[in-house]
């Protein structure tokens, strides 16, 4: 038996929270969620009431400043988005050291981490008015770096941004615009992709948030911390679940089979889960899963597309949300649930999905870096562990074991 307390020389409480399911690493001033009534707040404002009428970039300069903008701060703040919407040119050879068919994670995981190269000496994390270059920075170029990613996976060249247009038409512009064609973006997709973008700017300390702060709470480079969100928001029980969810519901194929899957998630005996189903933090409807709900049916509609697979979802979501199974372990539909119908209905491959969900978490990460920098209380990060190997030994030479 170990005695913890003498090990870590402490005489307090100890906790051992595997998941931290209750433990808070921080405080924080940015986002409210309330998972047992299913409620969702950046800065006090509910979520649905921002991805209803706010532009993205207005949720951006409120999840970093803490309040909606004025006009004039809008309009300041957008200079200091489009200023720094291009990539260096030399960055255009770090997307052709990658293979064709590299996922656009792997890509923009490097390609983000290769920003610290280009923005090392000027990044002084000590000074809030650098902090805000680099965040502006980050906010800028991830749908340049996105669109980029895209491009090269298809084999075109890359488009330059055109500041003339909204931030998400910018986007749309750069990834699906080629040259010889002309492009005019749909203001029903580009109003889908800007609620897409708002509904997953910011979910307080999950994962790959908490992962940026980790990385950050060290002093390293801004760059190098939204790298390793990146990193961690890849995983299909983060955001790869949209594009696992996806998968699901086009292995699934029809309606008439929702249920044996459904059957499946059940069985203790088969890992299988439904994806874009369950959360840690919310019991009860995940509100963002609404608005996305809506905005697959306004996308197919807009795109005269009959997909089977928003069926298939409708049919899921009404099968698992009336079996005990999911009612007793408050298993709700995602945020991820909806995403991937609406996305692959833009025509978005379905490795590109994450992507899209790091471009717009960027917001948040950046929001969260610098309210931690600025916390007086900000510690380096460091969990303790509940030691369970062998106590202490000798060393036996190689020849003697
Ligand atoms: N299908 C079937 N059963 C499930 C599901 C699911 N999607 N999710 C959870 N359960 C069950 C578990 O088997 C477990 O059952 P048990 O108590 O009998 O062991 C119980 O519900 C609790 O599940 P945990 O994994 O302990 O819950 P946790 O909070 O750790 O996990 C998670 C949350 C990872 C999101 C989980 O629900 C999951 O794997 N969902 C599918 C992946 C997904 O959609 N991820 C996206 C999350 S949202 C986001 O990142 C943007």
């Amino acid at each position: 038996v170990v005695d913890i307390r003498k090990m870590y020389g402490q005489t307090g409480m100890f906790t051992y929270d595997p998941g931290f399911t209750s433990t808070a690493s921080c405080q924080s001033a940015i986002t409210y969620i309330d998972g047992g009534e299913g409620i969702l707040l950046h800065r006090g404002y509910p979520i649905d009431q921002l991805a209803e009428k706010a532009r993205f970039l207005e949720v951006a300069y409120l999840l970093l400043h803490g309040d909606l903008p004025k006009q004039d701060e809008f309009e300041e703040f957008r200079h200091n988005i489009t200023y720094h919407t291009m990539v260096h040119e030399q960055l255009a050879q770090f997307f052709r050291g990658f293979r064709r068919d590299a996922h656009p994670m792997a890509v923009m995981t490097g390609v983000v981490g290769a920003l610290s190269a280009f923005y090392h000496d000027s990044t002084d994390i000590t000074d809030p008015q650098q902090r805000l270059i680099a965040s502006h920075r980050l906010i800028a170029k991830m749908p340049t770096i996105a669109a980029m990613a895209y491009k090269y996976s298809v084999g075109q060249p890359f488009v330059y941004p055109r500041n003339d247009l909204s931030y998400t038409g910018n986007f749309l512009n750069m990834t699906f615009s080629v040259p010889a064609e002309e492009y005019e973006v749909n203001p029903i997709i580009e109003n889908a992709m800007r609620r897409i973008f708002i509904l997953h700017a910011d979910h307080e300390q999950n994962a790959s948030t908490s992962t940026v702060r980790l990385a950050g709470s060290s002093g390293a480079n801004p760059f190098a911390c939204i790298a390793s969100g990146i990193a961690c928001l890849w995983g299909p029980a983060h955001g790869g679940a949209n594009e696992a969810a996806l998968n699901m519901l086009r292995e699934i194929g029809e309606s008439k089979n929702v249920k044996q899957y459904v059957d499946r998630a059940k069985d203790k005996n088969d890992p299988f889960r439904l994806m874009g189903f369950g959360h840690r933090v919310y019991k009860n409807y995940d509100p963002r899963a609404k608005v996305m709900q809506q905005t697959a049916e306004e996308v197919l509609k807009e795109l005269n597309i009959s997909d089977p697979v928003l069926d298939v979802a409708r049919e899921l979501e009404h099968i698992a949300l009336n079996d005990d199974y999911f009612i007793e372990k408050k298993l709700y539909p995602n945020v991820d649930f909806y995403s991937g119908i609406i996305l692959s209905a833009i025509g978005f491959p379905t490795e590109m999905f994450t992507a899209l969900f790091a471009l717009a978490r960027t917001t948040g990460w950046v929001a969260q870096w610098n309210e931690m920098i600025s916390d007086p209380e900000q510690k380096i990060g460091r969990p303790r562990q509940l030691y369970v190997g062998a106590t202490q030994r000798d060393y036996v030479p190689l020849e003697d074991r």
